[in-house]
């Protein structure tokens, strides 16, 4: 079946199967890696994206639930740019990196509905990103970062 959607702004096209998650869609169709693939359960969050401006686990929708709709992947909120971004790297909040667009997505997400958010709501926020090597403690640096320059 063909799915017509907008992807970080561009009208696009795919011929996907009835099964095949938007997650695939995204890296194998339309040439968009930057949404990691860890476990394909909704689980770690690594595949988060935002669809019409909500994050989800792209790895638990449809492509032919997209079909329609407007999706924003990490490369769409910049070329390593995005002050979400830059606070990562600067708060030394990447080490495999397996997880960060995720987190990137996720706090891109909660820093534009709550630009200003407390330790609690940046915990619960960031409660389906998994990361099993920073510990957390950078994480929580980087998102307080760019909260302050935002
Ligand atoms: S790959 Fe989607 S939640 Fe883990
Ligand atoms: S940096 Fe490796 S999983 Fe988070």
């Amino acid at each position: 079946m063909r799915v017509e959607l907008t992807v970080n702004g561009e009208p696009q096209e795919a011929e996907v199967w009835e099964g095949e998650s938007l997650l695939y869609a995204l890296r194998e169709r339309l040439g968009l890696p930057g949404s990691k693939n860890a476990c394909e359960q909704g689980e770690c969050g690594s595949c988060s994206v935002l669809m019409d401006g909500e994050l989800v686990c792209s790895c638990l929708v449809l492509a032919a639930q997209a079909d329609g709709h407007e999706i924003v992947t990490v490369e769409g909120l910049g070329d390593g740019d995005h002050p979400v971004q830059e606070a990562f790297v600067e708060a030394g909040a990447v080490q495999c990196g397996f997880c960060t667009p995720g987190l990137v997505v996720a706090t891109a997400a909660l820093l534009e509905r709550n630009p200003e958010p407390s330790d609690d709501e940046i915990r619960e926020a960031l409660s389906g990103n998994l990361c099993r090597c920073t510990g957390y403690q950078k994480i929580f640096d980087a998102v307080r970062l760019a909260a302050e320059r935002a």
